[in-house]
């Protein structure tokens, strides 16, 4: 007879850079005002990388502290995936600058691209590692530094992005551990990749003197259109795992989707049907870290001790793609 084996999340960890950018300080780089950010975004604030940080300079700050969260040593890491859109390199992976900084070698580190869906995305690769018993401890991280690939005169996209990371330990679980991860759901839409793209700096669109100077290098977002997508994906993502596992919203303690817009989070809050007060929101703080958003936001609520051992965890997100995917766990 075959083991079975469950994954759980063992340790968390986060990291913003020290630099923030208010919306005080965006009213005098657009044409915008504190008020009409915080009304349509529920933003205040956001963490703003240095200009010698790269992506993995923000994850290796971040990993340490899962690390020791999780009470392992970095050589019992037998697996890296680094969710991200904005790594330190368009090759190689992020990950393997990771795996270097964290001074380990001889096991698979990889990225995962798909926008801020992405850490959702590596976990879930994480769950299947761990349950086919292949890793025991894989270490999975979101992070971002969309600041630097912003276009600074769009008051329609600067104003959005902030830079983190969010770092998690997954790991097999102890076979009497009640922690473990229950079920996730991933889901794409390709029909939608061009609503939220970076058009230049790849094989379609290789750089030039003219792609960077009509600013194609960076992010371009049909925001109204995602909008629309993101409470109807989320939601979708969220209403197959609950039926999948034959659970009522009301028996979920926590639910952490994606930061990217306040009134985003609300809309599927209701559509759910799930208490406000087991929302979890930090949006005002960092704004959307993209990929790190779901790590982060679960990191500071395990460490401020809103979440506990033995809750039940629903996280939902969508991204560039369009990607959407949730996850359900115990803590
Ligand atoms: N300050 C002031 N006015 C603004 C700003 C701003 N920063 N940005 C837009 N406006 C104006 C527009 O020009 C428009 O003016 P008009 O009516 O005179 O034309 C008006 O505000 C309304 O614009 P909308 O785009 O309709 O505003 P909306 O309420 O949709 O908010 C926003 C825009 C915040 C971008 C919203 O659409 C949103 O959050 N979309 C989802 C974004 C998202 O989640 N992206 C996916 C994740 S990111 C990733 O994967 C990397």
């Amino acid at each position: 007879m075959s083991i079975k084996y469950y994954a759980k999340v063992s340790g968390t960890g986060m990291y913003v850079p020290d630099k923030v950018l208010t919306n005080f300080d965006l009213e005098k780089i657009v044409n915008t005002s504190d008020e009409w950010i915080r009304t349509r975004t529920g933003m205040s604030e956001r963490h703003i990388a240095a200009e010698d940080q790269a992506a993995s300079d923000l994850a290796y700050e971040a990993s340490l502290k899962a690390i020791k969260a999780a009470r392992i040593r970095a050589k019992d890491i037998d697996m890296i995936i680094v969710a991200t859109i904005s790594g330190d390199h368009p090759f190689p992976s992020t990950a393997c600058v990771l795996q270097q900084k964290l001074g380990l070698k001889g096991f698979p580190a990889f990225d995962v691209s798909a926008g801020c869906t992405g850490w959702i995305y590596a976990s879930n690769i994480a769950k299947q590692y761990i349950e086919n018993g292949i890793a025991k401890n894989i270490l999975v991280i979101g992070v971002e530094i969309l600041t630097k690939i912003t276009n600074w005169k769009d008051r329609g996209t600067c104003i959005l992005f902030g830079d983190g990371a969010g770092a998690t330990i997954i790991s097999r679980a102890k076979p009497k551990d009640i922690s473990r991860f229950i079920d996730s759901e991933l889901s794409a839409d390709g029909t939608h990749y061009d609503l939220l793209i970076q058009n230049a700096g790849g094989s379609r669109m290789p750089a030039t003197k003219e792609t960077v100077e009509e600013n194609l290098h960076t992010v371009y977002m049909e925001g109204n259109k995602i909008f629309k997508n993101a409470v109807r994906s989320m939601y979708s993502a969220c209403d197959i795992v609950l039926r999948r596992n034959h659970l009522d919203v009301h028996s979920i303690d926590w639910l952490i989707t994606h930061q990217a817009n306040l009134r985003i989070i609300q809309a599927l809050g209701k559509k759910l049907k799930i208490n406000d007060k087991k929302v979890i929101v930090n949006i005002e703080k960092y704004a959307n870290t993209s990929s790190a958003t779901i790590p982060m936001a679960l990191d500071e609520a395990i460490r401020n001790g809103k979440i506990h051992h033995g809750d039940l965890v629903l996280l939902a997100s969508f991204g560039a793609g369009l990607t959407s995917g949730s996850l359900l766990f115990r803590v």
